[in-house]
């Protein structure tokens, strides 16, 4: 109890009785009193002036969680040296306690009342895609290109989150890909720097909110800082080797846009950048993101980041890992063992200097301050919220609505699709079809397995048709199906139950196959270097095709799937991602028209893997494309240079066209552009009208074509509308080597359309 007031009296916070959530009568702050920036920083700096050494090393510290149903885990070593950090006051944040309040209270009971000054554990956790309530995978959600929609489903996953005590998320991670072989693009907004970061954005602010001590908000975190998706081959942890103009205009956006909508944390990552380890990078994480950017928040390593080091070839052990992670500007280590350890001896040898140590601290203790921890330690721990909150109906329309517009129609001949709703034999085909796992995708943690609406459950409730189910096939061998961390075993043998298949095409009007990937075929850890169906999917989609040509292919997977033949010879393709619990129900929507789908694609799909790294945004080279049919120019000699379905690309079950391209000065370095669109098919529909510009000459090569805007509208069969964008600096300028951002006269060329490849075009003379 004394340690307790010790805690009361720092805090300036007064408790009437012992601190259960039930028991504080009075707070004697409001959240808003304590909410100014010198208040809090006042209360750092008093907190930390008590704090000995260790104990400020103990907030750079963050573990794993170790609590069973009855406590934690005392037969086990590592759980035990846990446990006892906590009450030492040595751990700052728990990162994985994800069975709800009852455990995150009785963690918080033990750092509040038995650690000497109280202060309470941060608790951290991946809430990628949502927490109980899983949504679309990110890389779907994106492909709605629905700013303000993926902003209120991230609302929803941070109150769902914070109703389980959790505090903060390792989300949203912004890396920039251009490798689909990379499994962990299924977390991110896809190839392009500029939807990137509204996406970034619109995440950072659907998490915090406008008051992170809300109790429906949660602090996020701009991860992997920096250049993860650049991991050579796309091999998983794999060395980055990037040039400045590369990392200033492409891989920095989202993390600098994700700063200015003020994010509370930063994670640096595994790679190394350009021979230098992201965690023990100086230039990241102290120049460019505390420097340059001012960057208040803190930086929390990737798991295990720091002793990595060592394995790298940069740090000769542990400790100089620690000396060289702090001193670099990572502020918490995660589960490396290295700060606890090794920083009180490196600061007491000279090695280190406290100042350091003080930084990082302060930057900690001032997100737990702003979350309100202080003032009450356990207010995310509250029985009653969290059962009223978790699964809300609002959450799953929220995750229905986002599956349907994360959906994207890559080809629709003779208008196979929308399905006719009556009369009809359906074959439905594919493991997929009836999986109720897969559709969750990677990075649930907390989400329960087997919860997901089937296509086969969405499609049975249109009842005017008959529907037939056979597999197919499995696509991992029966019984091998396992949560992570183990690899899946895929079936690239077993084609026993292609018979019944092909049987039931035979005799169906119209096939609906899902095939695509395992949800543990994509996510940390999850490349693949051949990104085509896996397994034997393939041959069942040819058998199919022998015997009824008719085929819908629907394809749920976690990153761009290389599918050529399906291309060219399957008349109806969609791509339906991971879409989350509710799956099945927006797939079938879509299938029957009841959804028209507006989704257009965040990342390029390659005919093959030897294109890769292959994206929109490229340069021209000396010798382009354009030129002529001689063999010297840049090209393969076996594939073409474009990719199967562009960025941005998608279609609808209406069509639309565009017209009267307008661009006129509107001001210094300031363009107005205009474009009337019209839908000219028979159904309403929504069209991500997209705006590109190339900037033709310049001191440093720009991509022949940028994305600089877009806006999503929604019109009624002939209606007509004007787009209207606005080219700013901000749009027209580029960072050059020195990382400087300048805007340079010139010819500007410019398009607009639904897609990267948009024709309609217009130039601009900027003075
Ligand atoms: C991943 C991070 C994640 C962390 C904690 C790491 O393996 O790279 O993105 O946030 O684990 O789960």
């Amino acid at each position: 109890m004394k340690k307790y007031l010790v805690y009361v009296l720092l805090t300036g916070i007064i408790y009437s009785c012992k601190n259960t959530n039930e028991n504080i009568t009075e707070l004697k702050e409001s959240s808003s009193q304590i909410k100014t920036n010198d208040d809090i920083d006042k209360k750092v700096n008093n907190l930390l002036a008590k704090m000995t050494l260790e104990e400020k090393i103990g907030q750079m510290n963050q573990y794993s969680g170790f609590w069973d149903v009855t406590g934690p885990s005392p037969e086990k070593e590592e759980a035990a040296i846990k446990y006892e950090h906590i009450k030492k006051g040595y751990v700052g944040s728990m990162l994985n306690v994800k069975e709800g309040v009852a455990h995150v209270r009785a963690i918080q009971k033990i750092a509040v009342e038995e650690s000497r000054l109280g202060i309470p554990i941060i608790f951290a956790f991946d809430v990628i895609h949502g927490f109980k309530t899983i949504g679309p995978i990110p890389i779907a959600e994106s492909a709605s290109w629905d700013i303000e929609a993926i902003k209120k489903l991230t609302q929803n996953a941070a109150e769902e989150a914070a109703a389980y005590g959790i505090n903060w998320t390792f989300a949203p991670m912004v890396d920039i890909s251009r490798d689909a072989r990379w499994g962990r693009v299924m977390e991110g907004g896809g190839e392009d720097p500029y939807l990137g970061s509204k996406i970034a954005v619109a995440r950072v602010s659907g998490f915090q909110g406008d008051d992170l001590g809300a109790t429906n908000t949660i602090a996020a975190c701009a991860k992997h800082f920096a250049a993860y998706g650049f991991s050579e081959s796309g091999r998983e942890y794999n060395t980055v080797d990037v040039g400045t103009s590369t990392l200033n205009n492409i891989v920095f956006p989202p993390f600098k846009a994700a700063t200015e909508a003020g994010v509370k944390t930063f994670m640096n990552g595994f790679n190394e950048l350009n021979g230098i380890p992201a965690t023990g990078n100086a230039y990241l994480q102290r120049d460019v993101l505390k420097g340059d950017w001012g960057f208040q928040g803190f930086v929390v390593s990737d798991w295990a980041s720091m002793k990595e080091m060592v394995a790298h070839g940069y740090a000769k052990d542990k400790k100089e890992a620690s000396e060289l992670a702090v001193k670099a500007g990572s502020d918490m280590d995660m589960e490396s063992y290295a700060y606890v350890n090794e920083l009180a001896d490196l600061v007491k040898e000279g090695i280190v200097e406290e100042s350091l140590i003080d930084d990082a601290v302060k930057r900690i203790l001032r997100v737990k301050f702003e979350l309100g921890l202080f003032e009450d330690p356990y207010k995310y721990c509250d029985e009653q919220r969290q059962k009223e909150v978790s699964g809300k109906q609002e959450f799953i329309d929220g995750i229905l609505d986002m599956a349907k517009k994360s959906i994207v129609l890559l080809k629709n001949e003779n208008n196979l699709l929308p399905l006719k709703k009556k009369n009809q034999k359906i074959a439905l085909i594919g493991a997929l079809a009836n999986d109720k796992t897969s559709p969750l995708g990677n990075w649930r943690l907390a989400g329960e397995p087997e919860t997901a609406v089937t296509v086969l459950e969405g499609m049975e409730k249109y009842t005017g048709n008959s529907l037939n189910y056979a597999k197919g096939a499995d696509l991992v061998i029966p019984n091998s199906e396992i949560e992570m961390p183990i690899e899946i075993a895929v079936n690239e043998t077993d084609k026993s139950d292609f018979t019944e298949a092909i049987a039931l095409a035979k005799k169906s009007d119209v096939v609906v196959m899902v095939l695509g990937e395992h949800a543990f075929q994509s996510g940390e850890a999850r490349s693949r270097s051949n990104i085509g169906l896996p397994g034997v999917q393939q041959q069942l989609l040819e058998a199919v095709y022998k015997v009824n040509k008719n085929i819908v292919l629907v394809l749920t997977n976690g990153r761009p799937l290389t599918i050529p033949w399906a291309d060219e010879n399957i008349p109806a393709i969609v791509e339906a991602w991971q879409l989350g619990m509710q799956s099945g129900n927006a797939i079938a929507q879509v299938l029957y028209g009841d959804y028209n789908p507006s989704g257009k694609l965040p990342m390029t799909f390659p005919r093959n893997v030897g294109q890769i790294p292959i994206y929109y945004n490229h340069k021209n080279t000396g010798r382009p494309a354009t030129v002529n049919n001689d063999v010297y120019w840049s090209h393969y000699i076996d594939v073409e240079n474009t990719p199967l379905y562009s960025f941005g690309y998608g279609l609808s079950y209406t069509t639309f066209s565009y017209a009267n391209l307008r661009v006129n000065k509107g001001g210094e370095n300031k363009i107005e552009v205009s474009v009337d669109l019209t839908n000219t098919g028979d159904v309403k529909g929504k069209e991500v009208a997209q705006l590109y510009i190339h900037d033709k000459f310049a001191s440093i090569t720009r991509p022949v074509r940028e994305l600089k805007g877009f806006e999503l509208v929604e019109l009624a069969p002939n209606e007509t509308k004007t787009i209207r964008f606005t080219l700013t600096e901000k749009e027209l300028g580029f960072y050059d080597n020195q990382a400087n951002y300048i805007v340079e006269p010139g010819e500007f060329d410019i398009y607009v359309g639904g897609n990267s490849d948009a024709k309609l075009m217009s130039n601009f003379l900027l003075e």
